[in-house]
């Protein structure tokens, strides 16, 4: 079973409870699995992994968290991710997902395969907002 590392930045929470519940998801398929805060985090844990999520909410004007969050992305971008299977998500406010659609783009431009389409929750997840970040740990560790 393939390890599944899980990388986000939240501020308040919301995104942090998504971190949670996509890990709850994978568990459940069987495959390990690592969650960590990104300031917690380095390149090698993304070389060394196939299976990869990261998350952050919509910040500033529609983009990632600039202190952290950006740079780190931004830091990955030599990284051959050929094969490597990538979930994006957070949560936002008053947009409608701008930061995810471009956020997906690059992603794809740096070679991953982006699963599904980047999952976007309106602030705190509920019930449903759970599921959907379940649902999305299991289509990432599932083969
Ligand atoms: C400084 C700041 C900028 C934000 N910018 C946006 C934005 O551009 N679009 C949006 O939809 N929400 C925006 N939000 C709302 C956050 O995305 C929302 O509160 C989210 O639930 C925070 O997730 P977290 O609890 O993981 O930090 C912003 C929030 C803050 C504090």
């Amino acid at each position: 079973m393939k390890k599944v590392t899980i990388i986000y930045w939240s501020g308040t929470g919301n995104t942090e409870m998504m971190a949670n519940a996509i890990s709850e998801g994978v568990k459940d398929v069987g495959n390990p699995v690592d969650v960590v805060k990104v300031e917690d985090a380095n390149k090698d844990m993304v070389v060394n992994s196939e299976l990869l999520a990261f998350g952050c909410p919509s910040m500033g004007a529609e983009v990632l968290e600039e202190e952290l969050m950006e740079p780190f992305i931004e830091s990955l971008k030599d990284i051959d991710f050929t094969g490597k299977k990538v979930a994006l998500f957070g949560s936002y406010d008053w947009g409608d997902g701008e930061w995810m659609r471009d956020w997906e783009e690059r992603m794809k431009g740096y070679g991953a395969s982006v699963v599904d389409e980047g999952l976007i929750i309106h602030l705190t997840p509920d019930n449903d907002g759970v599921e959907k970040c379940k649902d999305l740990g299991d289509s990432l560790a599932k083969v």
